[in-house]
Order: C-alpha cells, then sequence, then structure tokens
C-alpha cells in the first residue's frame, strides 16, 4: 500500500476524477475516437493517510477511474508501477472492478511513455486519445519522456515536485554532488551551466584580504522552478494549465499539479476545476 499525508493526495485525487468525468462526457459525443487512459506511477490501488493520531486508508485514482462508467468508460485503462508488490496488488483490486482493458505493468513510467508515442503515431494508434495522469513522488520523470508527446492527442495530468523535489535539492551554496546536477539535467532537459545561472546569484564582497565572489540560492529560487519547467511544457503542449499548488500542513509548496494539453477547452475545463478546489 502507498501511504502518504497530507490533504494533497485527496486534493489531485480529486482533480484528476473530476477532469477525468468532464473529458468523458465530452467524447461521449465522439464515438470515433478510442479513449486511453495513462496512469505512469499507478501505486497498489489504496493509500494509507497518516494523520497526527489515527490513519485512514483511501482508494488510489486508479480505482477511481476504473469505477467511472457513465457517460462512457475508457476504452483501455493502463497502469504503470515500478514497485512489483504494488502492481500485483493494484491489478488484484482492480480486477475486481473491471477486467476488459485493463492493463497494469510493472516497468518504469520513463519507458512507456516512450512506448504510448510510438504506439499514437503508429497506424494502430492514430484513432485514439488520451488522459494521462503522471503522479511521480519525487524527480523520477526525465525530460525526454514528455518532450516525446509533443503534437500527440494527450491530456496530461502532471505532478511537478517543485517544492519537495528541486528546491530541497538546491542547497544554499551550489555545493551539489554531480549526480544531483545530472539528476536536474535529465529533469528539466537543460543543461547544468543554464541551471546554475537560474537558481544561484554571485556577488562580491570586499573582505580583509581583498575581494571575493560568493555564491547563494536566488531568493526567488523556488519561483523559477516553477516558472522554467512551465515554460518548458509551453514547448511541447500548446497550453498549460494554472497550476493547482499543493501545500503541507506547514504550507510549505509540495507540488504543482498542471493539465498539459493541445486543446484550449480542455485547459478551460481544468482551470474551473481548479479554481473550485482553491475556493
Ligand atoms: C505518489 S505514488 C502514486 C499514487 C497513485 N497515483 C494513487 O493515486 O494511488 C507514486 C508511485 O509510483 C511508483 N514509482 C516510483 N518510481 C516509478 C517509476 N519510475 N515508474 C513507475 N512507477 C514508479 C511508486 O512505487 C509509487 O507507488
Amino acid at each position: 500500500m502507498n501511504s502518504f499525508g497530507g490533504n494533497w493526495t485527496y486534493q489531485k485525487i480529486k482533480i484528476i476524477e473530476n477532469y477525468a468525468k468532464a473529458y468523458l462526457e465530452i467524447m461521449k459525443g465522439r464515438p470515433y475516437w478510442k479513449l486511453l487512459y495513462f496512469d505512469g506511477f499507478a501505486g497498489s490501488g489504496e493509500i494509507r493517510i497518516d494523520g497526527a493520531i489515527d490513519s485512514k486508508v483511501i482508494e488510489g485514482a486508479a480505482k477511481k477511474i476504473v469505477a467511472l462508467k457513465e457517460p462512457k468508460m475508457f476504452d483501455i485503462c493502463y497502469f504503470v508501477e515500478l514497485d512489483k508488490s504494488k502492481a500485483k496488488n493494484l491489478q488484484d483490486s482492480l480486477y475486481q472492478i473491471r477486467k476488459a482493458g485493463i492493463f497494469v505493468v510493472e516497468d518504469d513510467c520513463n519507458r512507456k511513455l516512450h512506448d504510448m508515442a510510438e504506439f499514437l503515431k503508429s497506424e494502430k494508434g492514430k484513432n485514439h486519445k488520451v488522459l494521462a495522469f503522471i503522479d511521480p513522488c519525487g524527480m523520477e520523470v526525465n525530460w525526454e519522456s514528455l518532450a516525446c508527446l509533443k503534437g500527440l492527442p494527450v491530456d496530461m495530468w502532471l505532478l511537478i515536485p517543485t517544492g519537495i523535489g528541486v528546491n530541497r535539492l538546491l542547497r544554499r551554496d551550489n555545493h551539489i554532488s554531480e549526480a544531483w546536477w545530472q539528476k536536474l539535467e535529465r529533469f528539466y532537459g537543460l543543461s547544468k551551466e543554464l541551471l546554475n545561472d537560474t537558481f544561484y546569484k554571485t556577488e562580491t564582497i570586499l573582505t580583509l584580504f581583498g575581494e571575493e565572489d560568493i555564491v547563494f540560492k536566488d531568493p526567488k529560487a523556488l519561483k523559477s522552478i516553477e516558472k522554467i519547467y512551465i515554460d518548458r511544457l509551453n514547448e511541447i503542449f500548446k497550453y498549460v494549465s494554472k497550476p493547482y499548488v499543493l501545500k503541507n500542513k506547514n504550507q510549505s509548496v509540495m507540488f504543482h499539479f498542471v493539465l498539459t494539453s493541445n486543446s484550449e477547452v480542455a485547459i478551460k475545463i481544468a482551470n474551473d476545476i481548479i479554481k473550485k478546489m482553491a475556493s
């Protein structure tokens, strides 16, 4: 079972569920499209929410989506989960709801995003539209895995680990291990030099022994972390929704949750859902 804390778990599941309902309502009138739901970080089917005193178990997004029957259902629901026992639990519990068109694969989401892109470009895949949910714990999604979706009929809800991932990784000085810089490069698809210039500033101070350069993290780093990622998403997709900001109980930003799409209508629906959730 997956175990997380915080309201953000409920909020992102509610958002994807509400969006899926609106999406299916629109697609009801377009029967020529085959609808594929792609969940890249599917979990075990259930989530334990740890509270201060007790904990409770809620249904994960996968079960909610597979249970949707009206106004129509997804033709194919494809779930990717790296952990073997979680993938097995997920398959068992989804099969209790529905078997036809349900696929659970034990694999890396990055690889399966590339496979999906190839499928959509193929003769077999060209009548498919995709709603994707990419819900990583941290910085597992490589930029290249998203870039391959350019020009394809994919609406994607993406959880961006701005606070919990990137901001935590960027130390106050820029003494970051090479492995971490490589992780940042893979995540943004940008060079270490460019990222360093974006997130760090240099100031020359006068010391007893002459001038000295000190490097420090830009106080506005969190804003830049979000902005450059969203600017990058805009290079792949025509539109990106307003972000829904997920915070922990201390009001620290953990994630930004956005919809990316090539459809303006999709973004309008997403922005409406986000606005209602935030009010
Ligand atoms: C935040 S949880 C997903 C929760 C799920 N969306 C739900 O509603 O229950 C992230 C899941 O991704 C899995 N995971 C981690 N890295 C992965 C990867 N590279 N590819 C696929 N799954 C991965 C973890 O085992 C974990 O179950």
